[in-house]
Formats: structure tokens, C-alpha cells, sequence
């Protein structure tokens, strides 16, 4: 996959008196199915989180409270993206390798993941990262 196929995806907000309310639905304003939800919180300052690719999984990263940066790379580009807004989530599709960083303090990240956990669909080594794009 190109970086092309990772964008901001707009979250709607139903905001009144009462408070603000977003929602994720599979397929409607998430381009696949949800299987998974996790969130990473307490990152110390100078932490970079990720550093691996995956082979199937596609994700949506949200700055539920704070702001934090992700650098992906499609192994011929890359690009960062600076995350501060909770009602805009970046979508993350397979075969992107990742970096995740300058998490400010108290920040929360959720991430709404398309597949179970697998260790398998993990490429932890950037170099076999790079091969397994030659081999597609
Ligand atoms: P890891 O993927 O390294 O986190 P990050 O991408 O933020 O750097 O996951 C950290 C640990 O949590 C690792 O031991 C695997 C475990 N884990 C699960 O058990 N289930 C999950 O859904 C996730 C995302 C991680």
C-alpha cells in the first residue's frame, strides 16, 4: 500500500448543552470492519512507539485527549501527520511502517483497529519491511 491510501478521516460531533458525543461505526465512517479497540496513554515525553509494520491491519489512530505525532512510511515515502483534534482520526492502512511520538502530557490515543491481535501480522525489521513490498 502507498501512503496515498492513509488520510484524516473527519468524526462526526453531536455537540449541545449537555456536551459532545463522536461515534465510530464499521463501514460508514470507518472504511472496514471493527474487530478491535485498544488505547496508549502515559507515554513518557521522549517515547517513540510502533517501529513496525503490519501485513494486514488496517487502523484508525485518534487523539481522544492530547496531541502526539505519527510518522508513516510506504518504503519509498514518508510523512508526518500531527494529531490534536479528536473529531479527525488517521487511517492507517496495511503494509505502512510507523512511528509513533511527542505524545503530550496526559495525551490518550485510540486506536480502532480492523483485525484481531496477531503476532504474525507484526514486521518488526524495517529492511524485511522494505523486501516484502518487493515481493507484492
Ligand atoms: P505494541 O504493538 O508494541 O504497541 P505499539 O504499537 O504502541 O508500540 O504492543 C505493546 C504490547 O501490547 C505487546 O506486548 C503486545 C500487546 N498487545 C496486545 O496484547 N493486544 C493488542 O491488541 C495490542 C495492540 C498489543
Amino acid at each position: 500500500m502507498s501512503l496515498s491510501s492513509c488520510k484524516f478521516i473527519n468524526i462526526p460531533i453531536f455537540k449541545d448543552k449537555r456536551g459532545s458525543l463522536s461515534f465510530l461505526q464499521s463501514f460508514q465512517n470507518i472504511p472496514f470492519n471493527i474487530q478491535r479497540i485498544y488505547y496508549i496513554y502515559d507515554v513518557p515525553e521522549s517515547v517513540i512507539r510502533g517501529n513496525h509494520a503490519h501485513k494486514n491491519l488496517e487502523q484508525l489512530f485518534i487523539p481522544i485527549k492530547g496531541c502526539f505525532d505519527i510518522k508513516l512510511d510506504d518504503g519509498s515515502e514518508s510523512m508526518i501527520y500531527h494529531l490534536d483534534s479528536n473529531d479527525k482520526g488517521l487511517y492507517v492502512s496495511s503494509m505502512i511502517w510507523r512511528q509513533m511520538f511527542n505524545f503530550s502530557k496526559n495525551s490518550i490515543c485510540l486506536v480502532i483497529a480492523s483485525e484481531i491481535y496477531s503476532e504474525d501480522d507484526y514486521i518488526w525489521d524495517y529492511e524485511e519491511f522494505v523486501r516484502s513490498l518487493d515481493k507484492s
